[in-house]
């Protein structure tokens, strides 16, 4: 099942000035196709990768996409780019994507689990420390971390540049130099500039996890996205 539907005549009126009235009388007139077939139903469900027309114009799809894709090195997560791919090459002739942008940002030589949207208000729960969301980063570091690291990480630790010390987050050793380090906020650079807090350097940063959804490698090569399905729309939103 895809993330979001929405009734056609709802879709109609939020994408056109027709009243619901005027829109149901545009379906019964034959003016609407989706992917190009005629659609006479007012409570069709729409999703995000249907094409809908009315009397031959495409119509935007606004709010509807909430995507997962594997984020590959080398690409970024901005809108405009002199030196780098963008994400957003990636996701090819995707209706509107424009309007879509990355929840949040990955470094460039940062790959792993990045959600994108065309919805601002779910961006802004996922992205704004005040809903505490987690991200799990998986860290391969150049020396074996400090022994003291995972008390000083859940104490927060003071960033160069930084008036507040960071939030309190937890680091799970899985090998000496191989780190799972889950953050609440997203400070610039943050992973790399607490490792480097730590008098360590990151050489290898991996996304594997937003709230409780994590990412599946097997499902997803690098640079390969789709829609969320509505039962990890929930595993995001879950506390
Ligand atoms: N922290 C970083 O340092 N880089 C990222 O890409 C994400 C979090």
């Amino acid at each position: 099942m895809s993330a979001k539907t929405q009734r056609l005549d709802k879709f109609l009126t939020a994408a056109t000035d027709l009243t619901r009235s005027l829109a149901k009388k545009a379906l019964h007139r034959g003016e609407v196709t989706v992917n190009g077939v005629m659609v006479k139903d007012s409570g069709l469900q729409i999703h995000a990768t249907d094409k809908v027309c009315w009397l031959d114009e495409p119509l935007e799809l606004v709010g509807l996409r909430y995507l997962i894709m594997n984020k590959p090195l080398g690409y970024e997560c901005s809108s405009k780019s002199s030196h780098n791919p963008l994400v957003t090459d990636l996701l090819g002739d995707l209706v509107n994507k424009d309007k879509i942008q990355p929840v949040g940002r990955l470094d460039v030589n940062t790959s792993g689990l990045l959600l994108l949207t065309d919805d601002g208000q779910w961006l802004h729960r996922i992205i704004s420390p005040k809903y505490r969301k987690a991200k799990v980063y998986r860290a391969t570091l150049a020396e074996p971390l400090v022994a003291d690291a995972e008390a000083r990480v859940t104490e927060g630790l003071q960033l160069d540049g930084d008036a507040l010390p960071t939030l309190p987050a937890k680091l799970e050793r899985l090998a000496p130099q191989l780190m799972h380090l889950t953050l609440t906020e997203g400070r610039y650079h943050q992973v790399r500039r607490m490792f480097a807090a730590l008098g360590n350097h990151v050489d290898a940063l991996h996304r594997e996890a937003v709230g409780h959804l994590w990412l599946d490698e097997q499902q997803l090569a690098p640079g390969q996205w789709r829609e969320l399905t509505s039962a990890e729309m929930d595993l995001i939103a879950a506390k």
